[in-house]
């Protein structure tokens, strides 16, 4: 079980602050890249990667919210990013960018939206190392979970018994002590989580509620 906090809830002002924080905590931090276009809110690119990078040893869980992700690809496994998730609904060439992941040495990662179905990702679930479930619909922090959702975790967590595939099982969105063990029950086992950590006084305590839930 891993749980992922969300930066995009963290303080952007003291982000290394806020990053060295939950450090000894957790392994996987969560980085949301917004460009504008694929979804209405833009964050931070490359570079901030590559910032953040250099101060802090956990694994960067690139989420990457952008059209083109084959562009960039390269960049954000330059930059450090150790898992790069890409949107299937960002890109006509979902194979050739996965490719391209991996053959950088880094984690590929497939996201799909909640009003995307399991059966869209079906040629390459055996290829990926992750599927991100979106539980709510990408481009903010704060949303409610959509419990719809469970099922999709579900299927998927099927499909890998069933096949014998060797994905990681990740959900983001409105993720809190409720949610993270209905996800955990459906088969989930990386969990993001952005506002239930850093929109509170102690992220710590909020951690350590969310491993206590599952
Ligand atoms: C939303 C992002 C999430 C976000 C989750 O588009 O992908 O990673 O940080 O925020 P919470 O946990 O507040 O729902
Ligand atoms: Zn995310």
């Amino acid at each position: 079980m891993i749980i992922a906090p969300s930066i995009l809830s963290a303080d952007f002002g003291h982000l290394e602050r806020d990053i060295k924080l939950v450090e000894n905590e957790v392994k996987y931090l969560h980085v949301d890249v917004m460009d504008g276009h694929f979804v209405p809110n833009i964050t931070f690119g490359p570079d901030m990667v590559a910032a953040i990078h250099k101060f802090t040893n956990l694994t960067l869980d690139c989420h990457l919210m952008i059209d083109n992700p084959a562009d960039y690809v390269e960049q954000f496994a330059a930059a450090g990013g150790d898992i790069l998730t890409v949107h299937i609904e960002s890109t006509v060439h979902i194979d050739r960018v996965l490719q391209q992941i991996k053959n950088k040495g880094v984690k590929a990662g497939i996201v799909l939206n909640p009003g995307t179905s399991v059966t869209a990702l079906s040629e390459v679930l055996p290829t990926v190392d992750q599927v991100l479930v979106m539980t709510v619909n990408p481009g903010f922090g704060g949303q409610t979970f959509i419990p719809r959702t469970l099922q999709k975790i579900a299927e998927l967590a099927k499909l890998r018994e069933a096949n014998g595939y060797h994905y990681d099982i990740e959900v983001d969105g409105g993720v809190n002590e409720t949610t993270i063990k209905q996800c955990s029950d459906a088969g989930a086992n990386v969990f993001v989580a952005g506002s239930y950590i850093y929109g509170h006084i102690d992220p710590i305590a909020q951690i350590k509620k969310l491993e206590a839930a599952i």
